[in-house]
């Protein structure tokens, strides 16, 4: 049976808990999250533990990014069950923060991030979100104080702005991306999965399987524009309500002209029903 994870709700407890490794010259990595830990973020656990000697593991569901309307209220919630996996994937702390822990009454300061985080994709359609992650991932980095913090891949523009963020900042963590996982299907490992019906759930890995499709024809060399335009008449004909498919310079974001041999990434986000699934690949 593994043990019972150490718990800390407050920023003071995680420095003083941090400070202590420090001292003892032990390697520090952090993966944020929003709880409802499902295999992918585990696998971030596992990659960090691959980095550093002690691994802090925040679950906080963040109000900042989420807009009016939005699942904030409904976001799925299991501490219990998530404290249980961390134990279990050797994580040594978990910070749990209040709400007012992290916006505590007079909170007046937003981080407002630009270059990847305004490429005109998830920021398009969900104008407020970066403002709300950056705000709580640069107070979670300052906070922590780690070597290491791991972002998933599959959230690929906020990896790239989380990225940008830390070096504008001159936050001294290092970040790392890790890869997306995958259920057999192809599907993408989200929190956000659970909220698919039956029919949903058969019909959703079609998105990864139309982004390797997409690619494919990239590799072959075909012009960009068309590639998006059969990818997205094939998603909607799946009966996905497609936010933005799109190839982009992996690195820097940007709008691809023409055929070109830049490193590229493909990414989409579309609803299948009320559901909003996002996934990217290599091409
Ligand atoms: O990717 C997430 O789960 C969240 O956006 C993050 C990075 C934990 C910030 O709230």
């Amino acid at each position: 049976m593994s043990k019972i994870l150490a718990q800390v709700d407050t920023v003071k407890a995680l420095r003083q808990r941090v400070a202590r490794w420090r001292r003892e010259k032990l390697k520090v990595a952090l993966v944020p999250t929003m709880g409802a830990l499902h295999e992918g973020h585990l696998t971030l656990v596992d990659h960090a533990n691959t980095l550093a000697d002690r691994i802090v593991v925040s679950i906080f569901i963040n109000p900042a990014q989420f807009a009016a309307g939005e699942d904030l209220t409904t976001y799925p919630r299991d501490l219990e069950g998530d404290l249980k996996k961390l134990s279990a994937r050797k994580a040594n702390l978990a910070f749990v923060p209040m709400g007012e822990e992290m916006y505590p009454k007079g909170f007046a300061t937003s981080v407002s991030v630009k270059g990847p985080a305004t490429a005109a994709l998830e920021d398009k359609h969900r104008p407020h979100f970066f403002t709300g992650v950056a705000t709580v991932v640069a107070k979670l980095l300052i906070q922590a104080r780690a070597d290491y913090a791991v972002f998933g891949e599959k959230d690929y523009q906020q990896l790239k702005t989380v990225t940008r963020l830390a070096a504008d900042l001159d936050i001294a963590t290092r970040i790392v991306g890790a890869e997306t996982i995958r259920h057999d299907d192809g599907l993408a490992m989200s929190s956000r999965n659970e909220y698919l019906s039956e029919y949903e759930r058969v019909v959703a890995p079609l998105l990864y399987k139309t982004l390797q499709e997409t690619a494919e024809e990239l590799r072959s060399g075909a012009e960009p524009a068309a590639c998006m335009r059969r990818a997205f008449r094939a998603l909607n004909k799946a009966s996905f309500k497609v936010d933005y498919v799109e190839a982009r310079n992996a690195d820097s974001l940007r709008k691809l002209i023409g055929t070109t041999d830049e490193p590229i990434r493909l990414l989409a986000a579309a609803y299948l029903g009320k559901t909003r699934l996002i996934d990217n690949i290599a091409v």
